[in-house]
């Protein structure tokens, strides 16, 4: 799969791209992330991309045409074309998922001038990565790209994102390593013991209180199974009587 980053400030991802686990994918060419200079695609010898703004104010705009040769020189047909954006669709797991089935991808990253509206004629989808206003979306481009990135075939260990939170539709059970206790703070015993079916339920118990405390509203579209409604069950009544 590639994905192609279209941005003014180039330079904020060569550390993203030369560190840990993105690096490693890309070395082994699991992934292929490409970042393009947008100003590259400026029509005027200043290398200008943005002009005031029609009915005044403060600012500039990105020019609507200066995007249009960027996206014909490096999409295609098949190239779903997202824009970041504080406007756009909260981003979740779920279009992460959806997003790492694709062929090929293209970022446009926004940027606190705004862009000519008309660009969106051009985009897929706007997305937004939380309720907050970033100074522009290069940092939204990379957590787009991270979080597909480690979805790629090969990328992790086998198995270890089928318990990621939010993949499962809980948050993450807590994890312990050695010491087994540090400042008089013990690992939970039933993970010590070696009993698989015990260290199992342990673990989804846990995955439910937390989602049940800090997300309830995750649990809203989660289908319950038989045992993870009597749990629950046991988790409210806990959490009354510690009121
Ligand atoms: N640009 C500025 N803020 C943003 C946000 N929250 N998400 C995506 N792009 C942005």
């Amino acid at each position: 799969m590639t994905i192609k980053i279209l941005t003014l400030f180039p330079e904020m991802f060569q550390p993203f791209l030369a560190t840990s686990i993105i690096k490693r994918a890309l070395e082994k060419n699991l992934i292929n992330i490409e970042v393009i200079d947008l100003r590259q695609y400026s029509n005027d010898k200043h290398n200008h991309v943005d002009d005031t703004p029609y009915g005044g104010g403060k600012g500039m705009v990105i020019k609507v045409d200066v995007v249009k040769r960027a996206l014909d020189a490096n999409s295609s047909q098949m190239t779903k074309v997202l824009l970041t954006s504080p406007r756009g669709k909260t981003y979740k797991q779920n279009m992460a998922n959806q997003l790492a089935k694709e062929e090929e991808i293209l970022i446009l990253c926004g940027h606190y001038e705004g862009f000519d509206e008309r660009v969106l004629n051009y985009v897929d989808e706007e997305i937004s990565i939380g309720d907050y206003v970033l100074t522009g979306g290069e940092l939204a481009a990379m957590v787009i790209a991270d979080s597909i990135t480690r979805l790629q075939k090969g990328v992790l260990a086998t198995g270890s994102f089928e318990d990621d939170s939010f993949q499962t539709g809980l948050l993450e059970y807590p994890q312990y390593t050695r010491p087994t206790i540090f400042e008089g703070m013990s690992v939970p015993s039933v993970l010590q013991n070696g009993n698989h079916e015990e260290i199992r339920k342990y673990r989804l118990y846990e995955s439910l209180k937390l989602t049940y405390l800090r997300r309830p509203d995750l649990l809203v579209n989660y289908k319950l199974t038989k045992e993870e409604e009597k749990m629950l069950e046991k988790i409210k009544n806990e959490s009354l009587q510690n009121e």
